[in-house]
């Protein structure tokens, strides 16, 4: 099969085509017939050599695929060859056949293309197990989701105001909080013109926001603290902005927080199993209703995954972008 390899740690060109052997499903596992692929912020990671993938991990980036199921492992129990399905994977997404437990897959939500169902898994398992399942958010409650013109953030702000949260976001240009406002949130904030501190201050009227996704960390941790209810939840999902941090704890004390975090990737396939079960039961109703979709910022033809990582590394895009291997 054709798949597309980190030839060495570095830039998006070291991103080549290469001939890999069509992988083997095991025992409750299936091969899928790949025709979209998606991209993410981690990919960009383990190809400059930051993150590597977890243990037994396919070496070929690519977090989440739609596509046919093409053969079926022993005991394999749910889907048939010929399905449509969509997938996370532990890697191994960006080439034409990809290997995945059988519980980590989906089915494609009724009128999706491939491309809007390969946008789907890893950011719509992250904000559920974060937000909703590790953060306790509620309607009614106030929700602060950084980044939100991320595919992370996108997903999160439709989320949130489906399940009735008053949605409140940060992005860094006009153009990209306008986007947000147009897919729910309540308010978006500059955050290169505007303290969001203040504004989440103001926005909840004094309140602070209970719930906090953030992908930033560095000084973001301290002003978390600030601009949290009393009794909020901050969820860490990643450190773009500093893994290390000094901040005054007693913020944490006096308000009764509750700061945690997760990585997705390196989680047994029974905890992806859960979360594919609370998707498939609360949100993919929501998804083959059109209540709420994928944003697709732009797509690539496989061979050329290196425009893709250059697209996302240039920080230009609102939404996903997404690999066609068809
Ligand atoms: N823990 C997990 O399980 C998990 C799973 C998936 C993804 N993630 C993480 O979640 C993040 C988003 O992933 P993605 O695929 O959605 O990426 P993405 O679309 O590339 O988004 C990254 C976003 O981060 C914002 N950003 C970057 N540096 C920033 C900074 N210093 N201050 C404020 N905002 C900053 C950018 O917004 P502006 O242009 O507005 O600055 C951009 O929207 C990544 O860090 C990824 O590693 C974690």
């Amino acid at each position: 099969m054709m798949a597309v390899a980190i030839t060495t740690p570095g830039g998006p060109m070291v991103l080549k085509p290469e001939r890999r052997d069509v992988p083997l499903p095991g025992p409750g596992e299936i091969l899928i017939r790949v025709k979209a692929a998606g991209v993410n912020r981690p990919d960009v990671a383990q190809r400059k050599g930051v993150y590597p993938p977890p243990p037994g991990a396919s070496d070929l980036p690519g977090l989440e695929v739609s596509g046919e199921v093409a053969a079926l492992g022993a005991e394999v129990k749910r889907w048939r060859v010929g399905d449509q399905v969509c997938a996370l994977t532990p890697g191994g997404g960006y080439a034409e056949y990809a290997r995945v437990h059988e519980t980590n897959a989906l089915p494609i939500p009724a009128g999706f293309t491939y491309t809007e169902a390969a946008a789907l898994p890893e950011t719509f398992f992250t904000v559920w197990h974060n937000v909703f399942q590790r953060g306790g958010l509620k309607g009614g409650e106030a929700f602060l989701v950084h980044g939100g013109s991320s595919g992370i953030g996108t997903t999160a702000i439709q989320l949130a105001a489906a399940f009735g949260a008053y949605v409140i976001t940060t992005a860094g240009s006009a153009e990209k909080c306008e986007a947000c406002l147009r897919l729910g949130a309540d308010r978006a904030i500059n955050y290169r013109t505007e303290d969001f501190v203040a504004a989440v201050k103001q926005a909840t009227e004094g309140r602070g926001a209970n719930v906090i996704l953030d992908m930033v960390g560095g000084d973001y941790v301290a002003r978390n603290y600030e601009a949290a209810a009393v009794e909020g939840r901050i969820v860490q999902i990643a450190t773009m902005g500093g893994a290390v941090a000094s901040t005054d704890f007693s913020r944490l004390m006096v308000k009764r927080l509750v700061h945690t975090g997760s990585t997705l990737r390196p989680r047994p396939v029974e905890v992806k199993a859960d979360i594919a079960a609370g998707l498939e039961a609360h949100v993919w109703p929501l998804l083959s209703s059109r209540r709420i979709s994928p944003v697709m910022d732009m797509i690539f033809p496989l061979r050329e995954a290196w425009r893709a990582h250059e697209r996302m590394e240039e920080g230009q895009h609102i939404g996903k972008i997404v690999l066609d291997v068809a």
